[in-house]
């Protein structure tokens, strides 16, 4: 007797069909924004360390020079084309070696400066005239602080147009351990911002007794909000404030006082249009930091995280929001994140879309 043979409904049908319903989902109609965007924590490279590294869909090669210095340039060598973000030999798993202040190419050893600059060409009697007085690889605008390595992005390679700040709550002392959270994200990075300007989400996703009200300044680069809240413990309800800085697409910023004193740095950063890279990193004041309030506090926020990941992923993008008068200042977000893209004006989306 031949065994019987099942048709459908298996779970890899299953599994393959949500697959294609989530692959069908149309692409975000926005292009990436420009700003300074979190490409690693600082202490994920030694000196003398190299990596390959994908944002802003662009192969890139992240290195820190022997004297410590950080520097994003493209991955691809000018010579013939070998990623200097894949080392052979000793460095088999690595990246590119790193001599002094440049990296060397695994492929026929040129070497590179963290301004994109051929210094050297081992075998040749003189650096080839096409790279000689410039950069031949795209140098990114790199900053290093608060823990965090900042690279410049911009889609038509304009200068940085305002600097990274650098937070005292970052800097240790008083402010503990960075306590991080990473996760890949299939969405656009505008979508994870516009959670900030959404309070009612805050009761239906978060389960918070009401919809929070929140007031948000747009200024400039800068989005500031502050809203005060009754943070639920088992000690009954403690008053405090939220606290939000946004400088730009990439760096955003929330402090919570009152329970217990945190800072939160929300760095999300584009890997292409559709998929976005978001790390936290947390730190708290010393006084509290070991608690369970504190812990607990961390917990919720990265639980809230989790609970927006689902719509996120599975939503798409609407021009033309049918809004009530409930909602928050989604129209006065989008116009301020706006004008993070560069000859783009998403208004101009066709409506109904
Ligand atoms: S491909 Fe880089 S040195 Fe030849
Ligand atoms: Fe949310």
């Amino acid at each position: 007797m031949t065994p019987e043979k099942t048709f459908g409904n298996t779970d890899a049908a299953r599994d393959e069909y949500q697959q294609l319903i989530t692959r069908s989902r149309p692409s975000y109609p926005l292009p990436m924004p420009y700003g300074w965007f979190a490409v690693s924590f600082s202490d994920q490279l030694a000196a003398k360390q190299s990596k390959p590294l994908r944002y802003f869909d662009t192969d890139l090669v992240l290195f820190r020079t022997e004297s410590g210095h950080a520097a994003v340039l493209d991955a691809y060598c000018p010579h013939l084309g070998a990623h200097l973000g894949y080392g052979i030999h000793e460095e088999v798993g690595h990246g590119g070696r790193i001599e002094g202040e440049t990296i060397v190419c695994p492929f026929h050893a040129w070497r590179f400066n963290t301004k994109g600059e051929c210094v050297e060409v081992p075998y040749a009697t003189k650096i080839p005239p096409k790279a000689q007085g410039k950069a031949c690889l795209r140098a990114w605008p790199t900053h290093d602080a608060n823990g965090v390595i900042y690279v410049w992005y911009h889609p038509a390679q304009a200068e940085p147009m305002w600097e990274v700040d650098s937070y005292e709550e970052a800097a240790g002392g008083d402010w503990g351990e960075q306590n991080r959270f990473e996760w890949v994200v299939k969405t656009h990075t505008q979508e994870l911002a516009e959670n900030a300007a959404d309070p009612a989400h805050f009761h239906y996703v978060h389960r918070a007794d009401a919809v929070p009200e929140w007031d948000i300044k747009y200024d400039g680069h800068r989005a500031t909000g502050e809203q005060k809240v009754g943070f639920q413990t088992p000690r009954g309800v403690v008053n405090g404030f939220i606290r939000t800085s946004s400088d730009g697409p990439g760096q955003g910023n929330t402090r919570f006082s009152g329970l217990c004193d945190t800072f939160m740095m929300g760095l999300a950063t584009p890997i292409d249009e559709n998929i976005a890279l978001m790390r936290f990193a947390f730190t708290q004041h010393r006084d509290s930091e070991k608690s369970n309030i504190a812990k607990g506090l961390i917990r919720d926020v990265v639980g809230q995280f989790e609970e927006d990941k689902p719509i996120w992923e599975n939503k798409r993008f609407r021009a033309s929001p049918m809004l009530s008068d409930g909602d928050g200042p989604i129209a006065q977000f989008r116009k301020w994140y706006g004008q993070f893209y560069h000859d783009f004006d998403p208004t101009q989306l066709r409506s109904g879309a």
